[in-house]
């Protein structure tokens, strides 16, 4: 895919479902009872590895343009699947799936692609293993394929050295399997779609703050009866996060963006655009199903360099390469601390992020656990094309993308259609703000 600078973006969009709600929809609604009828689900590569593991597992999921029913069968519903479930690229469906698995009495293996398979794991066989699952790592790397026999599961405190709602949420679905209530604390706030999908399907979960640690916590209660219902998934602030920065960067851009999730768990991006100088409007905000949704209007703003880290980072954390390419075209320094999660995305994002925007000329240093980058304003031409492989990282590609709206000549980001993990359509979403339909 080439990428030229074209002139601004203005107009209005709606981006796809959010990716995290939507993935939990479709476990939560398996194992309610009854129907779940989901509006706005993301059809992405990574989603349908979601459903395919539940289909293979007994569970009907009718998928029509405009909702996808789930019929659910209860937290006991579940039948063992032919063969392994392969979650292909996504690291959501491996953790949380495993959460699930450790609560059923068949054994089942884990596999996925080649960079899942990198991915790091011991981070939910620790905790699984100490709610008493059988939990494997077939190659003895603490990476999949994983082989989980589970069972009758023990209610535990769990407290998470890293601050990831994938195993905050593996947790609180084997809770659901366990004999006594299961509290979990992380360093900081992660996203909490599934404590909010959880309440909505009928669970008891409690969000707090742990008095002894002043950590965030939460504590869910065992056997509950989750009774199906309908989930309306707003516009995904991860994929919306791209045209944000298109619109910050290119003269002249006016962009609405509607119906786009703002839960404060995921806002970061908002809120770091505006400490940027990014001028950002947020209107017609509603909640629906306890997740806030708003329209968001950007327009083109000179930005400048900000500080970036600790409680914030979770809130942001798949924004960071986008926002690292806004850090490029800003004036002054731009600070990015306390994100070596990123290290272990769908690749290596700091090194990555760094290699490719210095062949695009800017300069940067890659720290341990974040990026230290010295920003030139936008129209002192901070970037020149280049030829970007993003390693088949979605949010590379989509970042690199805007890179090559703000550089002076052509971008070519290889094996583009790695988009379709998180946004099939996105090249076709930039071009109708492009005015090019
Ligand atoms: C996700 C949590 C985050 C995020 C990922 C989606 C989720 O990962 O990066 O894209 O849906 O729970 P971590 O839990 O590893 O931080």
């Amino acid at each position: 895919m080439i990428i030229k600078q074209q002139g601004p973006l203005r107009g209005a969009l709606r981006v796809p479902g959010d990716k995290s709600i939507s993935h939990r929809a479709v476990m939560l609604g398996s194992l309610a009872e009854g129907e779940t009828r989901i509006r706005g689900f993301l059809k992405s590569a990574d989603c349908l590895a979601t459903i395919d593991c539940f289909r293979r597992m007994g569970i009907s999921i009718e998928e029509t343009c405009r909702e996808l029913t789930i019929h659910g069968k209860g937290l006991r519903g579940l039948s063992a699947p032919a063969g392994a479930l392969n979650a292909m690229n996504s690291g959501t469906t491996t953790r949380i799936l495993a959460g699930i698995l450790a609560g059923q009495d068949f054994p089942v293996t884990i596999e996925g692609d080649e960079s899942l398979s990198r991915r790091p794991m011991k981070r939910i066989i620790d905790p699984l293993s100490r709610m008493g699952c059988r939990i494997e790592s077939v190659n003895g790397n603490n990476c999949l394929p994983l082989k989980i026999k589970g069972g009758r599961l023990s209610g535990i405190r769990y407290d998470s050295p890293v601050a990831s709602a994938q195993v905050k949420s593996c947790i609180a679905m084997a809770a659901l399997y366990a004999d006594a209530p299961t509290t979990i604390t992380e360093p900081y706030l992660s996203r909490n779609h599934t404590e909010l999908m959880l309440r909505g399907f009928g669970g008891e979960v409690t969000s707090f703050t742990d008095p002894e640690t002043g950590r965030p916590a939460v504590t869910v209660m065992p056997e509950p009866h989750l009774s199906g219902c309908d989930i309306t998934v707003p516009g995904d602030i991860s994929s919306a996060a791209y045209f944000i920065a298109a619109a910050l960067l290119v003269p002249g851009s006016e962009v609405t963006l509607t119906g786009v999730g703002i839960n404060s768990t995921r806002d970061g991006i908002l809120r770091v655009s505006r400490a940027m100088g990014g001028r950002i409007t947020v209107e017609n905000v509603r909640t629906e199903g306890g997740e806030t949704t708003a329209d968001i209007t950007v327009s083109a703003s000179p930005l400048h360099g900000t500080e970036i880290g600790g409680a914030l980072i979770p809130t942001l954390i798949d924004e960071l390469p986008v926002i690292a390419v806004m850090a490029a075209c800003a004036e002054g320094t731009t600070v990015i601390k306390d994100a070596g999660e990123l290290r272990v995305k769908e690749s290596d994002r700091l090194a990555l992020i760094a290699g490719h925007l210095k062949a695009m000329g800017a300069d940067l240093t890659e720290t341990e656990d974040g990026l230290i980058i010295r920003g030139k304003p936008a129209d002192s031409h901070p970037l020149r094309g280049a030829v970007i492989d993003p390693h088949g990282d979605h949010r590379l590609a989509m970042a690199f993308a805007v890179a090559g709206l703000a550089a002076d000549g052509p971008t070519e980001i290889l094996d583009a259609g790695c988009v379709d993990i998180s946004y099939p359509g996105f090249f076709a979403d930039l071009a109708s703000l492009q005015g090019r339909f």
